[in-house]
């Protein structure tokens, strides 16, 4: 089965089971502040999941363009995709859990639709926990059409929880469905739901039963729900038997289009097979994006950014194949063409999205060029060296005054047949860091002495920003440390990990949504306790006064604090977050200004 069959016989059976088919929607959703992307097909549905009524009635179903950039590091891995299509079919308040798990199992097992053999079958249900019970209703429906107790696997909340998709909405319990690849199990306990390669998952049938409301409560739903979740690019690579998405005819033309543009052959060098496979998935998405209805072109803010970053990530990997010149709208064309059929604004858009390609690759190969040209420069003097080896230092340089990355430096040396001190690069670079943080600390102690107008305005924003990571990241964020000039911010709070680009645009987003809105701004003054009980955020290790003054920011944040602030949030200006690193373990620091 291909794609395109895929496709249509899904859609085909759930019509034929009273579902509506209802269009697709933009890659960029409407009116939510927390995500950049539509991530899943129930993302569009949300608000009727929380109640409203459909146009089209209580069954419905489509397929769904969608985008994921969490872990983009992570493309060109096997199972590892930035944009793909999603099946879907939904319940709003009509059937639940046993219709919903018997049209599954039908989709799933009928010779006219996937025909997968039942004793290659296996689920997993939730296995309850404090919020939720365990779910033997999903296990009974799953026994009684065949699937034995050993092949149902009960599963923890980090496992078999589905939503929200952003940093509120509904979410629930859900069953998964998985193929046995015929592996032998890794252990006693490998059963579905088992990460070694044995189960495969393939589909995913949420059972919205709750809201996850802004201060992270579970509010049960109106009306129960199912969203169910099928990605085609998945299913097709484990229905075919492939070891990777990248080796279905999904991908395969896009790969020969990529071959054609390059001078390497694909299936000959591992690293330039996984530079191969980021071109694919990168100019899908990017074309995607950019054909999209709403048609985003590449910037520096929100989606235009990471349309911009997976353009050049692409054209950096296409150096490492060969590719001197423009390369991505020929290999755009293909994508256009295969996918035309069942996204026709791929071909109204073709002009812009071929034009947008081609003027962002320049731009960014002239950047490139200017660092090739500064290293040029630097030649004469590098090739005196008789070790042929670059200070580490120098391609250091490169970095931080042209932004030129250091792979491009490596490979640049090793064209003349030298190599770049890494050791000493990195040196640097740490030392560059630890310089910048030291700085800080003593700045740090600064505190809110400077009460001039920038101050001020930076303070407001430090609220704003403190609760959108708390709404982006959650709740464990607590502030660490804050430091203000008139130039900047400089925020620490308590977060494990590096924050995912995504993760920082919705931050700005939301704070500068916040900005936009032109709240007010109000200070009361309140006891401690009082303060508590309102929900106020109260500042780290701080000894408070019996009376504290706590700010109001609309409808947004509430926090124990000083002062002073300003009187509406209009006057912030353009919020924008300059740098996120580590300050210290499990402490983050991001350095934030006002435009
Ligand atoms: N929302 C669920 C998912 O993305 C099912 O559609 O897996």
């Amino acid at each position: 089965m291909n794609a395109h069959e895929l496709r249509s016989t899904y859609i085909e059976f759930f019509v034929s089971r009273g579902h509506a088919q209802i269009q697709g929607k933009s890659l960029l959703p409407d009116n939510d502040p927390t995500v950049l992307f539509t991530t899943a097909g129930m993302h569009p549905l949300v608000p009727y999941i929380l109640g409203q009524e459909h146009p089209a009635g209580r069954r419905l179903t489509n397929y769904q363009k969608c985008i994921r950039t969490g872990d983009i590091d992570a493309v060109g891995d096997p199972g590892h995709l930035t944009f793909f299509e999603m099946l879907g079919n939904w319940s709003l308040g009509d059937y639940f859990k046993e219709e919903a798990i018997k049209m599954s199992f039908e989709f799933l097992t009928s010779p006219q639709c996937l025909g997968i053999p039942l004793e290659k079958l296996g689920v997993t249900v939730f296995e309850g926990d404090d919020a939720a019970p365990r779910d033997e209703e999903s296990a009974a429906v799953w026994k009684s059409l065949g699937i034995p107790e050993e092949r149902i696997s009960y599963r923890p909340r980090s496992d078999n929880w589905w939503g929200p998709a952003g940093a509120t909405g509904p979410c629930g319990p859900d069953s998964e469905m998985f193929i046995d690849m015929g592996k032998e199990p890794c252990g006693p306990d490998c059963a579905p739901g088992c990460a070694c390669g044995k189960w495969l998952e393939i589909w995913n049938d949420v059972f919205m039963q709750y809201n996850k409301t802004a201060d992270g409560m579970y509010e049960p739903l109106a009306r129960t729900c199912v969203d169910t979740g099928m990605g085609i690019e998945r299913t097709i690579t484990i229905l075919n038997g492939k070891k990777s998405v990248y080796d279905t005819e999904i991908f395969a033309p896009i790969i020969a289009a990529v071959e054609k543009a390059s001078p390497y052959t694909y299936g000959t060098d591992v690293e330039k097979d996984k530079s191969t496979r980021i071109i694919a998935d990168h100019t899908r998405a990017a074309t995607f994006i950019l054909g999209d209805p709403r048609g985003v072109s590449p910037s520096n803010v929100g989606a235009g950014y990471v349309l911009r970053r997976l353009i050049r990530r692409a054209v950096r990997h296409g150096r490492k194949l060969g590719i001197e010149g423009i390369m991505l709208s020929p290999i755009a064309r293909v994508i256009i063409e295969q996918l035309s059929g069942p996204y026709p604004e791929l071909a109204q858009n073709q002009g812009f999205i071929i034009e947008e390609f081609d003027k962002e690759e320049a731009k960014f190969l002239e950047t490139l060029l200017k660092g090739e040209r500064e290293f040029e420069k630097l030649l004469p003097n590098l090739l005196k060296d008789p070790r042929r080896l670059m200070s580490g230092r120098l391609a250091f340089k490169l970095y931080d005054t042209y932004g030129f990355p250091i792979e491009l430096t490596e490979e640049l040396a090793a064209e003349q047949g030298m190599t770049v001190n890494r050791a000493e690069f990195d040196d640097a670079f740490k030392k560059h860091q630890e310089l910048s943080r030291a700085g800080s600390e003593q700045r740090f102690k600064g505190g809110l002495a400077d009460q001039g107008d920038m101050s001020v305005k930076y303070h407001t924003a430090t609220h704003l920003m403190h609760q959108a990571l708390r709404m982006v990241l959650g709740d464990h964020v607590a502030q660490k440390g804050s430091n203000i000039t008139a130039e900047r911010m400089r925020f620490d709070f308590s977060h494990n990990a590096p924050m995912s680009s995504e993760e920082l645009i919705r931050v700005e987003l939301i704070v500068n949504e916040q900005i936009k809105r032109d709240m007010p701004v109000i200070m009361n003054v309140m006891s401690l306790e009082e303060a508590k009980d309102y929900g106020a955020i109260a500042l780290f290790g701080e000894k408070y006064e019996p009376q504290v003054k706590v700010y109001t920011i609309g409808d947004f944040s509430k926090e124990v604090c000083g002062g002073p602030h300003v009187e509406r949030t209009g006057t912030l200006g353009v919020f924008k977050i300059q740098k996120e690193q580590s300050s210290s373990a499990g402490v983050r620091r991001i350095r934030a200004v006002l435009e």
